[in-house]
């Protein structure tokens, strides 16, 4: 693989997963979804933006016919999160009647973005035939929100964690590998 030096690069303290480690392991995913899926009507959905790198390498790991689809929901800034509401920014454009339906999310963290929009309710109450969820990290300690996680690819600590189409103020999505920012980068040093 090519070896990229990257301009921000100087920002990231540690790489936790290198682009070798997540390849082999969206590998083993793909297989693993290849066989629970088989004769199945499969459609993912990729939660925008973060998931939209992940998406991308997951689906061309899967051996099964399927399509795929976008949603955006809002996040839960200082006032969403009083008003406890996280919106379905842009919905889908397909239907999901009678398919069996993969959420595929860059990171559960809180789960407040799953239970707060209403995702998978929504999906459900559109009669999808399943719904469940594939997140490429998942970060049991911080969970508040009860949340199915049906495959993960990595378990994380409670560090605040950039690249491969997880961001930092917009920025650091298109790093190919997993990194922790610097403190300093985000004022916490
Ligand atoms: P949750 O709603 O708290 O589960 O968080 C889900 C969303 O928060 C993810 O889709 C990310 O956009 C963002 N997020 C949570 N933790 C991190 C992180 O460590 N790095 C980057 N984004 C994160
Ligand atoms: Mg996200």
């Amino acid at each position: 693989m090519v070896t990229m030096q990257l301009e921000f690069e100087q920002d990231i303290a540690q790489v936790l997963l290198t682009q070798e480690q997540i390849a082999v392991r969206v590998a083993e995913l793909g297989a693993q979804i290849s066989v629970d899926y088989a004769g199945k009507e499969l459609m993912l959905i990729c939660i925008l933006k973060g998931a939209n790198i992940f998406l991308a390498d997951l689906a061309r790991q899967i051996t099964l016919p399927l399509s795929y689809d976008f949603v955006a929901v809002s996040s839960y800034g200082a006032d969403t999160k009083s008003s406890g509401v996280v919106r379905i920014l842009k919905d889908l454009d397909e239907s999901v009647e009678s398919k069996h339906v993969l959420v595929v999310e860059d990171i559960v963290d809180t789960g407040l973005t799953l239970r707060l929009s209403y995702l998978l309710e929504n999906l459900r109450s559109r009669r999808a035939a399943s719904v469940k969820v594939c997140t490429l990290l998942d970060k049991p300690s911080r969970r508040r929100m009860d949340v199915p996680v049906d495959y993960y690819g990595f378990q994380v600590e409670d560090r605040f964690v950039v690249g491969y189409g997880l961001d930092y103020g917009g920025k650091y999505r298109n790093l190919p590998y997993v990194g922790v920012l610097k403190p300093e980068i985000y004022g916490g040093g």
